[in-house]
């Protein structure tokens, strides 16, 4: 099995610059592109603060974090990613958006690259049915922050080979991260079942059940989570869980996971969580 030296990740982002910066803690050079210069500017200050914190932990030394940095090349074209092994795709979740890269990567990268997809909620199969190699096309979907979070959901499409499951999964462990594997269902493993429960807290709050703050310190402290659900509404974004909600509900048809009222009329407002500095709480 070929060994992974070279990694491009397109989008640089939040999960982008995390991924890249994982990929250059593991000795890989990495690629790291946008369309928007302005945003790769952002993804290194990320990779930096990020990886400064660690320092600050003693986790790494100033040493290993200036290599680390220095492992990232940035770029605003495809075509410099033509000597990757593998690239992840994590830019915004718009599907048109996402075939329109990989077929262009399809175009540009070696015959034996391996195309992977970040993406929480899109169809592996139909990503992997805009490009030639369907065979070479994978889920792999990281957890935000991905420098702290352990699990990579590892998302096989209906033509994925196994030899290319086999090289992302030592992918994801050289970056130190635990795997498990998912079909291409709607919402993977982990959204399936963190969504509705997000979901479900809206529809407490809406309801009057509880406060918000009381909603979070009960499933904090009632079932030992870092968050409760509606502060971690706010961090992933509530855009983001109205559209993986409205990805369950199309795709698996079933009442209950109908996305609250609630929740969509936040996003209405533009209150998106953290990244708009009102959510759920208020951030400013
Ligand atoms: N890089 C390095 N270190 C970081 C970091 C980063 N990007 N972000 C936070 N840290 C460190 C901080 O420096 C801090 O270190 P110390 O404890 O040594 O001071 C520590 O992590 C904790 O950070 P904070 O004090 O800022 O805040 P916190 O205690 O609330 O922790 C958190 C932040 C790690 C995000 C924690 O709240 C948490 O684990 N929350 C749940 C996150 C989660 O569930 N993510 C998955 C979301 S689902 C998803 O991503 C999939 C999807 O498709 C939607």
């Amino acid at each position: 099995m070929a060994i992974v030296r070279v990694v491009g990740v397109v989008g640089a982002g939040q999960m982008g610059a995390g991924i890249a910066q994982l990929a250059a803690a593991a000795q890989m050079a990495v690629v790291m592109a946008d369309s928007d210069g302005a945003a790769l500017t952002r993804g290194l200050q990320s990779i930096s603060s990020s990886l400064a914190r660690f320092v600050k932990k003693g986790v790494i030394s100033e040493d290993e974090a200036n290599a680390t940095l220095a492992r990232v090349s940035t770029t605003t074209s495809l075509a410099d990613m033509s000597s990757a092994d593998v690239v992840i795709e994590a830019v915004s979740e718009r599907e048109n958006v996402k075939k329109g890269i990989f077929s262009e990567l399809d175009r540009l990268l070696k015959p034996s690259a391996i195309l992977a997809s970040n993406t929480s909620s899109i169809s592996i199969t139909r990503l992997a049915a805009s490009t030639q190699r369907p065979q070479q096309v994978i889920g792999m979907h990281f957890m935000n922050p991905p420098p702290l979070m352990k699990l990579v959901e590892i998302v096989r499409g209906l033509a994925t080979a196994d030899e290319v499951f086999e090289q992302t999964k030592e992918l994801a462990e050289r970056f130190g991260k635990t795997v498990v594997s998912s079909r291409d269902f709607p919402g993977f493993v982990v959204n399936r079942i963190l969504m509705p429960m997000i979901n479900e807290a809206f529809y407490a709050l809406l309801e009057g059940v509880s406060s918000a703050e009381e909603i979070d310190t009960a499933m904090k402290l009632g079932t030992n989570q870092p968050m409760g659900p509606l502060a971690l509404a706010d961090f992933i974004g509530l855009d983001t869980c109205l559209s993986i909600m409205g990805v369950l509900h199309a795709g698996l048809g079933d009442a209950k996971y109908r996305p609250c009222p609630l929740l969509a009329q936040y996003v209405d407002a533009g209150w998106l969580g953290r990244k708009s500095g009102r959510g759920v709480y208020h951030y400013l």
